[in-house]
Formats: C-alpha cells, structure tokens, sequence
C-alpha cells in the first residue's frame, strides 16, 4: 500500500476529513511520506476519528477487553467496580448496544490475593464449554503489590474459580498487572501477555514511575499449554519496555495477528490519572518480535473522538474492532472504535 508508511498520526487526520480514505490519503497535505518511505516494512492501523464517541456502557467499566461465545453473543469484562471484583456486559453485535450485567464473575480471586482491587480481566475460549480468565489480583501478603492470576468456567459468565497459585508474580520486579490472552490459530499455539508492574517500585511522581532512577515496566510474552490456558511453556520473554515518550510506563498489552500474519501488539502509555494516558501499538512479523513502534505518536489519545484519557484498549479476536476505556461521569467508561491495518477489513 502506497500509504503503509505514513505515520498514524498523519492518515487518522487525513481519514477524519474523508470516509473516502484512498482517494484522500493518495493526496497528503501534512508530512511527506518520503521522510518514512525508506524504512523497513511496517503494517499502519487506521482509526476513523471523525466521530464524537459517546460511552457504549453508562457505568465505571475500566479496562475493558471482549470475545464472541460460541453462540455468537459478544461479551466484554472489566475491572472492580460496583461491588463487584470482576464486572461484564452482553451485547448481540461489538458495536453495541451493551447491556451491564449485575453479577459478580470472580466472587473468590484465589487465596493468595486479599480479595479487593481486582483488575483487567481477559476471557478466552480454550475450548466449547472451556473458558479461562487472566486478571490481575492484589497480594494477600503485600497489598501493594499485584500479580497475574488465572481462573476457569465452563460458561462464560462464571462464576470463575481461581487456581491456587498466581500465574506470574515476578515480585523482586514490581508484581504483574495486565494480562491478556492470544491464540494463534495458524501455529495452535497459545499465549498471554502481560505488563510487569515496574512503578510499584519506582521512585515517584506521575504512576510512582517519574523520578529517576526509572525502573523498567515491560511487556511480557508468556506461552502456554493449549489444553488449560495456564500452564506456562518455557520462559517468558520480553517484547516491549518503556521509553521516555511513554512517560511512566507501558501497560495493557494486547495482541492480534491480521490475516496476512502480521502482529500488532497495542498497549497503553503515561499514567491512566493523566490526561496523557493514551492508546498506541507496535507491530512485528514474528510473535517474538522484534515490535516496532508506529511512527506518528499514539492512536487513540486526549481529544481524539472526544475523549479524555483513554486506554486498556482490547480488540476482538483477528481486529477491525477495539474497546477501551476513557473518562467519563460515572469513571472509566466503556468506549469502542472500529479500526483496520492497512486497508484490510474495516468495522464502524
Ligand atoms: C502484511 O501487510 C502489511 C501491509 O499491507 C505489510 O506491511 C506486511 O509486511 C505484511 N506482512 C506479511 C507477512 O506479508
Ligand atoms: C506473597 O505471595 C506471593 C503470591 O502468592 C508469593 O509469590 C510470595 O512468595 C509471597 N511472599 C512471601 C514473603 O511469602
Ligand atoms: C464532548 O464531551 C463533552 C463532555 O466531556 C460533552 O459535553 C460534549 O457534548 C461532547 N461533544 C460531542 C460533540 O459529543
Ligand atoms: C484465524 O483467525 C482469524 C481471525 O480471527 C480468521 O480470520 C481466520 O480465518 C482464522 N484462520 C484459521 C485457519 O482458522
């Protein structure tokens, strides 16, 4: 594609003037793309920012991540709020409309967690009639600290049941936060990334993490057996870390493969208190990496759509579609934006 290497930033303005985007994006009238042409190969995801986004879910929903069941009902789940340690909605089509569920998903987040501050959870289908969640509990022995865990159901609204040991803990680090499941269906093997939650032990200022020295806050890749979700397979290995244009931190990685193999590994930067907070991506041709950054700055930030602060962003399985959150009166509301790499199939 002739507009592959333009940054993000320059084709999601250039696409809010026109729905048309070959015919506009064939005319540039910000940066050249020769300053880019001559870099390696790297897939450009599109967000159509040219409408106000209102919340699809009216209620504090925070990092919001969705599946489709096995009957074709779309599902999203999301962080303790509303006296509840894990909350979902339903809905018949991703684009809403959603309907919140008043039921609690996780009553029990497993032994080794103090039972409160439950967050991000991430569903997925092993198998019909099989479902396991990765979320992020707060330690019974150190509550400042938070690590992976991972439950199961046979349903996908639960209740889920904890295993009794966390499914990464890398304390000497910071704890994990974050984790979020992938399948990839051309090699059968699966996997969840995760973000190590470095600025739990950082040294200040904005998310504990603006005050040198800073520490670390990577993104982690971790294999698993296909057969429980769980079970790791070898080591994990890291595909992503902070810079400083990401101020603080990165954190709530999720990973697609589009149909022409290409991976995209979106993830969120600056502290989610902060106007900053923001949603950008990295892509790579192996899962392993290594990922590179889009050029052009974040894809869904401050001001984009209307929005305040979003991030946590998950898509649906293979892309067109992400949710995420953003500010809102109720807190952190549930937003969802349609998107496609370069060119491929496109939702909203
Ligand atoms: C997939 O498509 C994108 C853009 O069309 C391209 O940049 C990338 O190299 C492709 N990947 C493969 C593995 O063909
Ligand atoms: C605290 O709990 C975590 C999670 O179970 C465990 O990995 C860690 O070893 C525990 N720390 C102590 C000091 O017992
Ligand atoms: C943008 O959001 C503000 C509240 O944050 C709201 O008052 C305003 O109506 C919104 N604008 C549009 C065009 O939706
Ligand atoms: C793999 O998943 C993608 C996206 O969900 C889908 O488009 C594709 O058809 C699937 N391929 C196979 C071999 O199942």
């Amino acid at each position: 594609m002739q507009f592959s290497l333009m940054p993000a930033r320059l084709l999601k303005l250039l696409v809010v003037q026109s729905h048309c985007s070959q015919t506009v994006l064939s005319q540039p009238q910000e940066a050249s793309p020769s300053s880019t042409s001559t870099t390696a190969s790297s897939s450009t995801v599109l967000v159509d920012a040219s409408t106000a986004k209102v919340p699809m879910l009216s209620v504090d929903f925070p990092d919001p991540s969705i599946i489709q069941d096995t009957d074709g009902i779309w599902y999203a789940f999301a962080t303790a709020s509303g006296n509840k340690n894990i909350q979902a909605a339903r809905a018949s089509s991703p684009s809403g409309p959603w309907t919140y569920l008043d039921q609690d998903l996780l009553p029990a987040p497993g032994a080794w967690t103090d039972g409160r501050n439950t967050w991000a959870p991430d569903v997925r289908i092993l198998a019909p009639g099989s479902y396991v969640m990765y979320y992020s509990g707060e330690l019974a022995n150190s509550t400042a600290f938070h690590c992976i865990g991972a439950a199961t159901a046979s349903t996908v609204l639960g209740p889920y049941t904890a295993t009794a040991e966390p499914f990464a803990c890398p304390l000497g680090q910071g704890g994990a936060i974050d984790p979020a499941g992938f399948y990839d269906n051309t090699t059968g093997h699966r996997y969840v990334v995760y973000k190590v939650d470095g600025n739990s032990i950082g040294h200040g200022g904005s998310c504990n993490n603006d005050v040198a020295p800073r520490v670390p806050t990577p993104i982690m890749l971790q294999e698993v057996s296909t057969a429980d979700g769980i079970s790791h397979v070898g080591d994990p290995v890291q595909i992503l870390d902070r810079t400083a244009a990401d101020g603080p931190l990165v954190e709530a990685p999720d990973l697609i493969r589009t149909a022409n193999g290409t991976f995209v590994l979106f993830y969120s930067s600056h502290c989610w208190v902060s106007d900053q907070y923001s949603v950008s991506y990295a892509t790579a041709e192996s899962i392993t990496g290594p990922y590179q950054r889009a050029a052009g700055g974040p894809l869904i930030r401050t001001g984009d759509f209307n929005l305040t602060a979003p991030g946590g962003a998950t898509s649906v399985e293979g892309g067109g579609m992400m949710v995420f959150h953003a500010d809102c009166a109720q807190g952190r509301c549930m937003f969802g934006a349609g998107f496609e790499v370069d060119g491929d199939s496109v939702v909203d």
